[in-house]
């Protein structure tokens, strides 16, 4: 799932770093989004919504929705899409804390 060589851009992607979400390890590469690196770990799922309980994940992959909020380093509401991945990342899913999703996107 990743493009390691880019036509335009050269080589990408080279040093691997560890996160983990729901305390389990995964490989991600520096200059990833931590969105990209869960998808590419097969983690598509990133919290659930408020009233209906269905899975969230990636939308608009451009910081304009708030369907991919996850908690990162105790931090709640934190747009995997628009977030780089750091070595030691601790993300979380974003399943229980229903009122900025609410007042978000009015799911
Ligand atoms: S997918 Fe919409 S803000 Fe991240």
């Amino acid at each position: 799932m990743h493009i390691k060589h880019h036509p335009v851009l050269g080589e990408q992607l080279q040093k691997t770093i560890t996160i983990y979400f729901n305390d389990l390890p995964y490989t991600a590469y520096e200059q990833q989004t931590v969105a990209a690196a869960l998808m590419a770990n097969g983690i598509k799922r990133l919290g659930s919504s408020r009233n209906l309980v269905q899975p969230r994940g990636l939308f608009c992959t451009k910081g304009r929705c708030c369907s991919c909020y996850a908690t990162i380093n105790g931090e709640d509401h934190v747009r995997t899409c628009q977030t780089m991945v750091e070595d030691g990342m601790k993300i979380y899913p974003n399943d229980e804390d229903p009122e900025v999703r609410g007042e978000c996107c009015g799911d």
